[in-house]
């Protein structure tokens, strides 16, 4: 695996930009509450695109490959990391705040808990990757906040795909979206996590399926608004820069997948190519 024999030098300065890295582009979702709660703050953003799906690989690959992104974020200088992936999480928060017990950590999980307090049916859905719905992280937050309702899961096999080539409203996409809520509300839910950072981007498509009855719930705020607090609690909070900026690097760079950037984040994005 690359990166492993540099040394990292942590920086612990509130002016060092914070790192972000996702399977793909879906993490994208996360950095988009995160800039607007965190102005000033600059992001290094990375997207393992040319490792997507990360759901369908071993909880070991994503770990040693987690443990990577965050040896490379942390080389550029990140002084903390935001996991912007619920797979990712599962399988590897622990091993990084391990390895870097100095650096902030921040994970993300589907939110159960928000979920179960909102149904009024007693039925919750949960849409996410196979990787985050086989995963003991996951069986423990169902045991802790899932007892009183039921859940009901669907891996969204194709999803995370579709968004990384950018076809976020074609038929092909919307019959895909269609065959993964229809058995959730066939079950009675009422309320559907997006358990995975790349389905916020077909937010739009699901809540025309499901109807204005169903709501659908995304993590990414209470994740953007958690890392503000942890970094505000390090004293490692950026202020007094009149405007963050935003760096990303993918492992299947292209002039396509830039264009999916831009469409996802800003017609100016730039992507660079991770270095081997
Ligand atoms: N975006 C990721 C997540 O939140 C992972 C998608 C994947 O690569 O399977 O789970």
């Amino acid at each position: 695996m690359p990166f492993r024999d540099r040394r990292v030098i942590v920086t612990a300065a509130s002016s060092a930009p914070t790192g972000v890295f996702d399977s793909g582009l879906g993490g994208l979702s996360v950095l988009r509450h995160a800039r607007s709660r965190l102005p000033a703050e600059d992001f290094l953003y990375v997207a393992d695109s040319g490792h997507a799906p990360y759901g369908e690989r071993s909880a070991d690959w994503i770990r040693a490959r987690s443990l990577n992104l965050g040896e490379f974020l942390l080389g550029r200088g990140a002084k903390a990391l935001l996991i912007a992936c619920n797979t990712a999480t599962a399988a590897a928060a622990q091993a990084l705040r391990e390895r870097w017990p100095e650096v902030p950590v921040i994970g993300m999980e589907p939110a159960v808990k928000p979920a179960a307090a909102a149904t009024r049916s007693g039925v919750v859905g949960i849409l996410a990757t196979t990787g985050t719905l086989a995963s003991a992280r996951f069986a423990a937050l169902l045991d802790t906040f899932g007892r009183d309702v039921r859940v009901i899961t669907r891996p969204g096999t194709g999803l995370v795909e579709a968004v990384e080539r950018g076809e976020l409203d074609t038929p092909a996409t919307r019959a895909l979206v269609a065959s993964h809520v229809e058995p959730l509300l066939a079950g009675g839910a009422d309320v559907i996590v997006l358990g995975c950072t790349h389905y916020p981007f077909l937010r739009g498509l699901i809540e025309q399926q499901v109807g204005s009855s169903v709501q659908v719930i995304d993590t990414g705020d209470s994740v953007a608004r958690h890392l503000a607090h942890r970094l505000s609690g390090a004293g490692l909070l950026r202020s007094g820069n009149p405007e963050g900026t935003e760096h990303f690097w993918s492992s299947a760079a292209s002039g396509t997948a830039e264009q999916v950037v831009q469409r996802l984040w800003h017609p100016d994005a730039r992507l660079a190519s991770l270095p081997e």
